[in-house]
This record gives C-alpha cells, sequence and structure tokens, in this order.
C-alpha cells in the first residue's frame, strides 16, 4: 500500500468500453490519483498497450511472464490501495468470482486485499444471465463494489441495461468508494445478531429462526469502515463472527445485559438480533418429563429497543422487523412506537430470507421516506443501512 493512499490499478476488461476508459483514466490523474494500467490481453484488441503506456506514463504488461524479474503480480499488488476494473466484462467477472489468475490482471486481484470496484459494461442478455448474476453476487459478497451498468443504446442496435457509465459518474463512484472506507473511523457501533433462546429447562428452550447473517454482515462492514464494533452474537456459531469483537450470549435477558455495558458510549445501535418476545414464566432446574410437558406458561419480555430509545443521547437507532402480512404499516408503527431513526422490514413468510445470502425489503427513515431494496447482498444492505445511519449521526 503506498503512503499517499493514491495508487490506483485500473484493470482494463476486453471489451469495447475500453476505449471509455482513455478518458476515465485522465480524470482519475486529475484527481490526483497514479494510475497503473493493466489490461487483459484480449483488452489489446480494443485500446493497445502503447496508448495505455503513453496516457499513464507507466509500463504496461498483461502477463505474469512480461518482466519476470520485477516479480509484477506482488510488487504491483502491494503498492495498490485501490483496484478499478473498468469495463468489466462477463468473462472477466466469472474469472474474478471463480479466483483464477490466467493473467497479470487476475493475479493482482488474488495477490492484494485492497478495495476494488468493478464496472461491468456488456450485453444485456449477457448481464442479466444467471450465471453472471451470481457471479457478481460472489465477488460482492467477497466485498467488491460492483457498479450496476446504465440502460442505453449499445454497440449494436440494441438497447438494454448493460452499458458503461459516463466517466463523471464512474469518478463520482470512485470517489465515494476510496473515501469510504474510513468514513465510520472512531465510531462506536453495537450490533445485535442472532435469536435469542429462553431456556425452558437445562434441555430445551424457545427459539426462532434468526440466522444472525445480516447482522454479522453489518459488524463487518462497519469494521471495514473504520468503526469500533462490538457484536452481541444471540447463538451463532464461532466460526461466523471470527475477527469481531463478539459478547456471546444466548436469552433475551443476556442481550439486555450486554446492552446496558454498550449502549451509552456507542454512536449507533443496529438491533439486526430476533429477540423472543416471551420467556417460560420459570426456568425447571431438572428436565421435565414429557407425562408434565403439556403447557408452558410464559411472561412477556421486555422491549429492549422501545427501552433503550427512552434514555438516549444521540445515538442512532436501527431496527428490523421480519413480517409476514401489512409489511409497511406494521413497520412504520414499530418505527414510531420505538422512537427508530430506521427500521428495515422483509417479508419473511415461509421462512424466506432466513439464513439466505439475499435479502429484500423496504428501508424506512424516521421521516416517512420509503427505500426499497430489491434483491441484494446482506452485506450490500450492510452497507446501506450504514450510510443510512451516517447521514443521521450528522
Ligand atoms: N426488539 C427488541 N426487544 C424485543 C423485541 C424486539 O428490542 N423484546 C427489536 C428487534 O431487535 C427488532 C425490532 O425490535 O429490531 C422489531 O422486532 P419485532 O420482533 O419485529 O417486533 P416486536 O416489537 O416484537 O413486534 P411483534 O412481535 O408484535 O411484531
Amino acid at each position: 500500500m503506498s503512503s499517499t493512499h493514491r495508487e490506483v490499478i485500473l484493470g482494463i476488461g476486453g471489451g469495447i468500453a475500453a476505449y471509455k476508459s482513455a478518458d476515465l483514466l485522465r480524470r482519475l490523474q486529475d484527481q490526483g490519483f497514479k494510475i497503473t494500467v493493466v489490461p487483459t490481453p484480449a483488452s489489446l484488441n480494443f485500446v493497445g498497450a502503447a496508448t495505455w503506456e503513453a496516457l499513464s506514463g507507466r509500463p504496461v504488461t498483461t502477463q505474469v511472464w512480461e518482466r519476470v524479474d520485477e516479480v509484477r503480480h506482488v510488487n504491483l499488488a502491494s503498492l495498490a490501495d485501490f483496484f478499478i476494473i473498468a469495463p468489466a466484462t462477463a468473462d472477466l467477472i466469472a474469472r474474478l468470482a471463480m479466483g483464477r489468475a490466467d493473467d497479470l490482471l487476475t493475479n493482482l486481484v488474488l495477490a492484494s486485499n485492497v478495495p476494488k470496484m468493478l464496472v461491468p459494461a456488456m450485453h444485456p442478455a449477457m448481464w442479466s444471465n444467471p450465471a453472471t448474476v451470481e457471479n457478481v453476487e460472489t465477488l460482492r459478497s467477497r466485498g467488491f463494489l460492483v457498479v450496476e451498468p446504465e440502460v442505453g443504446r449499445l454497440t449494436g442496435s440494441d438497447v438494454g441495461k448493460g452499458r458503461f457509465p459516463d466517466t463523471q459518474t464512474i469518478i463520482s463512484k470512485f470517489l465515494d468508494f476510496s473515501t469510504r472506507r474510513e468514513d465510520l473511523k472512531d465510531k462506536n457501533i453495537v450490533v445485535t445478531a442472532g435469536g435469542t433462546r429462553e431456556a425452558i429447562d437445562p434441555v430445551r428452550y424457545i427459539g426462532n429462526r434468526s440466522s444472525g447473517k445480516q447482522g454479522v454482515a453489518v459488524a463487518r462492514a462497519a469494521q471495514a469502515r473504520g468503526a469500533n464494533v462490538t457484536l452481541i452474537a444471540a447463538n451463532i456459531p464461532a466460526a461466523q463472527t471470527q475477527g469481531l469483537n463478539v459478547i456471546n450470549v444466548e436469552s433475551a435477558d443476556e442481550v439486555s445485559q450486554a446492552l446496558d455495558s454498550y449502549f451509552d458510549e456507542c454512536d449507533i445501535l443496529v438491533m439486526a438480533a430476533a429477540i423472543a418476545d416471551a420467556r417460560p414464566a420459570t426456568r425447571n432446574g431438572q428436565k421435565i418429563k414429557k407425562k408434565f410437558f403439556t403447557t408452558i406458561e410464559l411472561v412477556n419480555n421486555p422491549d429492549l429497543l422501545a427501552g433503550l430509545a427512552a434514555k438516549k443521547k444521540g445515538q442512532v437507532l436501527i431496527g428490523f422487523a421480519a413480517e409476514t402480512s401489512d409489511l409497511l404499516a406494521s413497520a412504520h408503527a414499530k418505527l414510531v412506537a420505538k422512537d427508530l431513526d430506521l427500521i428495515y422490514v422483509n417479508d419473511v413468510s415461509e421462512g424466506a430470507i432466513f439464513g439466505a445470502d439475499e435479502t429484500e425489503g423496504t428501508i424506512i427513515l424516521k421521516n416517512g421516506t420509503q427505500i426499497e431494496v430489491t434483491k441484494k447482498s446482506k452485506d450490500t444492505l450492510a452497507n446501506l443501512l450504514l450510510d443510512y445511519a451516517l447521514e443521521q449521526l450528522g
């Protein structure tokens, strides 16, 4: 990584939009970025290495077999602060999703863990092909920012979604992307995730189907953006939360106790955990024999969010609502009742969303604004929620 945080690898895929990246390179340089261009061999059919060398003022190679003495795939990778791959073709996206390393660019991507942005451009049928859709999702789940192509006229006579955005749009997304990773620096973020278990006896409990994936995605995204994150994890396997600062809990009461310790100091609370609304009135010390196991008397758990809302001092509160009917009205009522800044609601009829890597639903802001979220990875939603939370923090 460079000391100035301005070293960018501009990867060029083999699509006709490659010629537009010549202008992109110039405009990135205008912004003070230092650019090394790494074209795929196929892309040289559209724009030759001489063009990239002249514009970037740096040598250009496409294979690991050139300038072997420089070990370019390792040296370049360690120098870069960001990657922008534009255009990213269907084939290049597929190779990246598979973790292939069959040219210099794909080697570099594998050898570097800095943030990477892809700007796809291809025929609409290729973009909407299930293979590409799956590859894009895979890359998004690994943290790549994949820009949505624009709708418009393509190289041939057809029109559709697949166009390379104009340079200014790409530049503004890239500027946002390249500054974003530190945008939560020094913020304390508490995330609850998973589903609570309310003990009936030493063997049995009342639980729910929350997997914890969305909450963990928020915790990881916040950590990647520089925040100090505390994850209060209700019954989530340790493998899922590795690398995070985790407080493991089981019941609603334990979530409540953990929140008591961390809420006052936090800037943003993301309450993704499914908290059981009730617990058995008594916890039997002994396993209940089946002939006595007929009814369970329940008592309500307190509403944790509502309790915290009453004592908040500037914290941004984000809630979730999993509904099966009257989605928007129920979620809006919760937003108001719990005095939240934002609520994300999704339809969980027939168990949809639980355990999945993707989500769809609606974000409702405090002022009533609704933002529809069409099928997205939970990681993408996590970043979106953090964007809004940051906006509310001011
Ligand atoms: N929540 C909470 N304390 C509870 C129950 C829920 O803090 N005892 C939080 C959840 O973490 C979530 C939000 O409130 O962020 C909405 O949870 P949900 O279960 O959908 O709402 P409830 O208020 O329990 O309403 P209902 O079960 O009647 O739909």
